[in-house]
């Protein structure tokens, strides 16, 4: 159990000692830091249970207050409010317990099995700025549900199923109408086919297929009927669309080795089809499958509903699979292969009716236990200056791949430390330039949009990646410079920062777990922020290396090394990697 955990039981037992019950506690810094560092409340709500006067209730809990010496500067104000701080030789105490192990302070959660579905990068298309931030979040809400406890499984769920693909092959049919995949009568070994196709072609061929497509109605038609037969399986169009998905993925795979996110599954909407004909059966059995304009749909509407929710689209008029469906066979298929108790999907807020009428339609027929949890976790836009979703110059989508380079050539600009190689410059920057995006990502809350503000994200004053990065670093040196300790353990400290850092330690439990009941990661970006900003105060005030007093020197490296631990564990929650130097 967390060092704050343990206090709140106490502090519960120390108010039964004075008479009283109190079923929660939870120990709040306090923000009248003159009055205590921490404020109980609990004795005005007392007041109703007891019928007492608060007065005389906070005074009985201060009486056992006063006997524990893990509490100093114990007083009422007010009419009831008790206030207290944590003793010196607490301090040290919990300071040095969690030297011991600073995973041993983390509270964990009741063992489940979660599916998170995130990524979502679409096959022979460029990932775009959309694709960031569900890689990002996912990633880092993998990250920390692992630390906590949870068993999790990341699916990247490659949109390999869709028109796109049709799209694709009917370019690649006009360019060369005589592969052997477009000839039905075709009975040798593809493999041996005489075609090489590469992502840089994919990147041209896409963009103007589908800008074709909107302009000629004939071009499209045939790119729908390429994208029906490849999903039911005719030969060379499935050979065809196999080997783009291959060339595809490798280059998806390298993206998402950039971000610092991998995936336990990299399965595409393709690996679902699997359950589509069961699915279609189960529904069609309770005769929820109805006719409509003639696509196949499931009505999800129910009556008291206060907006419009449009039945699913199962099986379009065309006869190919929708997006709708593909995600119930998923539900089908993590089911069958993983039967989790959550499946929580990481993906753009504006998604979120797709999501309530799927959850819907599968609540309809219990595709999926009940009490199994089907959770949108959505997000909100990065957004230009303008106020509209982030684009290139000339208004088009921009490529992730372009928007971090952008953001790399910032950061480069900023490494101005001479004992950095030349050479070793762009790598770094790299490394600090992901840093800067994710974390600005990470610092709103994750529903509200941002705005794309490349200087300030990379700058290395404020509250940015670099900044984190550049202060953990300098953490590291100075324990590399400092070396070993005399003694294992805090005994002394000098000023007020060493207190503020030793209390926003004791709150890392917490934004643990608030940040994983929110799926959020702002609460955990501030506190990193809040945590470095105290230890850089600290670190200015004090010369660490030369002091003389050995206790002192000591104390001061051991809370170093505390602070610096818990920002790399922070750091790597949030899939942010920290270079050597910068
Ligand atoms: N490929 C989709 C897109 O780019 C995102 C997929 C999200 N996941 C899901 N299960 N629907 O918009």
């Amino acid at each position: 159990m967390s060092i704050i955990k343990n206090l709140e039981k106490d502090l519960k037992q120390i108010i039964q000692n004075a008479g009283y019950e109190v079923e929660k506690l939870a120990l709040e810094p306090s923000n009248r830091r003159d009055l205590g560092e921490y404020q109980l409340n609990d004795a005005m709500q007392l007041v109703k249970i007891y019928h007492q006067n608060p007065r005389e209730i906070a005074e009985k809990i201060v009486t056992e207050l006063e006997k524990d010496d893990r509490f100093e500067k114990i007083n009422i104000a007010g009419p009831g409010f008790i206030n207290f701080s944590l003793s010196e030789k607490y301090t040290y105490d919990f300071l040095n317990q969690m030297n011991q192990d600073i995973f041993t302070n983390i509270d964990k959660k009741e063992p489940k099995k979660i599916v998170i579905d995130y990524g979502g990068a679409n096959v022979a298309k460029a990932l775009h700025v959309g694709h960031l931030r569900s890689a990002n979040i996912g990633e880092a809400l993998k990250r920390l549900a692992k630390l906590l406890g949870y068993e999790v499984i990341g699916d990247a769920h490659l949109g390999d199923y869709g028109r796109p693909l049709g799209l694709v092959m009917k370019e690649i049919k006009d360019r060369y109408p005589n592969l052997p995949y477009f000839d039905e009568n075709y009975e040798g070994d593809y493999s041996e086919v005489d075609f090489e196709i590469t992502n840089e072609d994919l990147e041209e061929i896409y963009p103007l297929a589908s800008n074709k497509s909107k302009e000629d109605e004939a071009y499209l038609e045939e790119a729908r009927v390429i994208t029906t037969k490849f999903q039911d399986g005719e030969k060379g169009y499935y050979e065809l669309w196999k080997k783009i998905v291959d060339v595809s993925k490798a280059e998806i795979k390298k993206i998402y080795d950039k971000l610092n996110v991998s995936f336990e599954i990299w399965n595409g909407e393709s690996d679902e089809m699997a359950y589509f004909d069961p699915l279609i059966q189960m529904y069609e059995e309770k005769g929820l499958l109805v006719e409509s304009e003639g696509a196949k749909v499931i009505e999800v509407a129910k009556e008291d509903d206060t907006y419009t929710v449009p039945p699913l689209l199962m099986i379009k008029s065309n006869g190919s699979k929708s997006y709708d469906s593909t995600d119930l066979a998923a539900i089908l298929e993590r089911k069958e292969n993983f039967n989790p108790d959550e499946i929580w999907y990481v993906v753009d807020g504006r998604q979120s009716l797709h999501f309530e009428q799927v959850f819907r339609a599968a609540r309809l027929i219990d595709l999926i236990d009940e009490d199994v949890v089907l959770e949108h976790i959505g997000f909100g836009t990065m957004n230009g200056k303008d106020g509209k979703p982030f684009k290139t110059r000339d208004g088009g989508v921009m490529s992730l791949e372009s928007l971090m380079e952008l953001v790399n050539q910032e950061t480069l600009k900023r490494i101005n430390n001479d004992s950095v190689p030349e050479e070793e410059k762009e790598e770094i920057s790299k490394i600090v330039g992901m840093a800067a995006l994710k974390y600005a990502d990470f610092l709103p809350f994750r529903n509200t949009d941002y705005i794309f503000e490349v200087e300030k994200f990379a700058d290395l004053e404020g509250k940015t990646g670099p900044y984190l990065l550049y202060s953990t670093i300098r953490m590291k040196s100075l324990l590399n410079k400092a070396g070993e300790t005399t003694s294992q353990e805090i005994t002394k400290f000098k000023g007020e920062n060493e207190k503020n850092i030793a209390l926003t330690l004791l709150d890392l439990p917490m934004v643990l777990s608030r940040s994983l009941e929110s799926k959020s990661l702002n609460e955990i970006a501030e506190y990193l922020y809040k945590l470095t900003s105290q230890y850089n105060s600290f670190y200015a005030e004090n010369k660490i290396i030369t002091e003389e007093d050995t206790a002192l020197r000591d104390s001061w490296i051991l809370l170093t090394n505390l602070v610096y631990q818990v920002n790399t564990m922070l750091l790597d929650v949030l899939g942010i990697k920290v270079p050597n130097k910068m």
